[in-house]
Parts: C-alpha cells; sequence; structure tokens
C-alpha cells in the first residue's frame, strides 16, 4: 500500500458506469476504505467519466489503439503510466470491455481484479446474461475474480448467485446481475483493501467468509 494517503483505487470502465458508482459511494460512505484516484475509459464519452466527474474524481479518455479486443502496445503504455502517477493499489475492471496482457499484468500483478456477469467458469466472454439465457440456465449470477493472462479464468474471489425467471429478457436478466454486482464487488474491494484476501494458487482465501 502507499504510505500515505492510505489505499487507493484505479478503475477502468467502458461503459454506464453503475458499478463504478456503487464503488465510489461505498468509498465515500466508508464502506471501502479507499479512495478513487483516477477512472480510465478507452471509449472517448463514456458514461463512467460522466459518473466520474460528477463526483469530482480525476478522469480520462485514453485511445485504445487499433486493436478491437485488447489495447496496442501504446495504449497499454499510457494505461500503465496513467495508473502509476495515479499510485493506485489495485485496478478494478468495472464493465472494462478488454483483455489486458503481460506488461500491464506484470506491472499489477495480483493487483487487478474484474467483476464477471456469470457463475464462472460458465459463460466467459460478452453478454453472459444472453449466452444463460440461450443456454437455458435456471442460475446464473456474477463472479468477482483476479485477473490472470486468460479470459475470465483467474482466481476466484466471490460469486452471488442470480435465479433465470421463465419470462426474463436479457435485459431483465442483466438488470438483476447488475444489482447482485453492486453489492458483491463493493464487499470484496473492502476486503482487499482491509488486507484480509490472500491467493494461494487457484484459491483465494478471504477472511471471515467460511
Ligand atoms: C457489468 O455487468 C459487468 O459485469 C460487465 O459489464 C457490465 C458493466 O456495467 N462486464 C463484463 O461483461 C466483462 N467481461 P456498468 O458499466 O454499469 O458497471
Amino acid at each position: 500500500m502507499n504510505s500515505a494517503g492510505g489505499f487507493r483505487l484505479g478503475i477502468l470502465g467502458s461503459g454506464t458506469g453503475s458499478n463504478f458508482v456503487a464503488i465510489a459511494d461505498a468509498c465515500a460512505s466508508g464502506v471501502i476504505p479507499a479512495r478513487v484516484s483516477v477512472v480510465i475509459s478507452d471509449v472517448e464519452g463514456a458514461g463512467i467519466l460522466d459518473r466520474a466527474r460528477e463526483r469530482g474524481l480525476p478522469s480520462r479518455f485514453i485511445a485504445p489503439g487499433k486493436f478491437r479486443t485488447k489495447l496496442d502496445d501504446v495504449a497499454e503504455q499510457a494505461f500503465v503510466e496513467a495508473l502509476q502517477q495515479a499510485e493506485v493499489d489495485l485496478v478494478v475492471l468495472a464493465g472494462f470491455m478488454r483483455i489486458l496482457k503481460g506488461a500491464f499484468l506484470r506491472t499489477f500483478e495480483n493487483r487487478v481484479v474484474n467483476i464477471h456477469p456469470s457463475l464462472l467458469p460458465a459463460f466467459p466472454g460478452t453478454a453472459s446474461w444472453k449466452q444463460a439465457i440461450d443456454h437455458g440456465a435456471k442460475v446464473t449470477g456474477c463472479t468477482v475474480h483476479f485477473v490472470d493472462q486468460g479470459v475470465d479464468s483467474g482466481p476466484i474471489i466471490a460469486q452471488q448467485t442470480v435465479p433465470v425467471r421463465e419470462d426474463d429478457s436479457p435485459e431483465s436478466l442483466h438488470a438483476r446481475i447488475h444489482a447482485a454486482e453492486h453489492a458483491l464487488y463493493p464487499r470484496c474491494i473492502a476486503a482487499i483493501a482491509r488486507g484480509e484476501v490472500r491467493i494461494e494458487g487457484r484459491r483465494v482465501r478471504v477472511k471471515g467468509a467460511d
């Protein structure tokens, strides 16, 4: 952790930023013993940047480069530098829709977390709520995990189940998953900030979780 100023979060997002709002509010109310030191988006004009600005939090767009699903080397370096300048202790992916690889993950080893809208390892990738309906799953949910070199494959910190209803549309199911995410993600980040989370190979031990 940084010696001065307490535990710092760097948030990356590409979308509306509802998870970011839940996290920022939990920091402001003291539920998460940390502060948001920077919010970065790969999408110019993304809602998450507006939500950050409304809260007076430092935010910026960084162009992702020429690829569709990952950052190019120049962009990756710009993301790393911005996060280092903000002295972040933990990188929090909140709807960040690009895969992070090599140099980025080496720089922030075991310090990048993600929320995914399914019970991993089921339904990795995109539109997981739609995948759950198309598959006929009766239960889905959300997963908070550390990010490793794979896609949605890192060690799992916590999961929350969400029922799939007969009459669910992709939108109604995603709304229910979103509500579960807004409770689960701040709880996990608070536990990490308090030093209560330990990685042991594939297993993640969370103090007081049993
Ligand atoms: C969330 O449902 C999150 O789980 C998902 O994007 C949404 C972002 O919503 N992330 C992924 O699918 C990552 N593969 P938000 O911008 O309102 O927080």
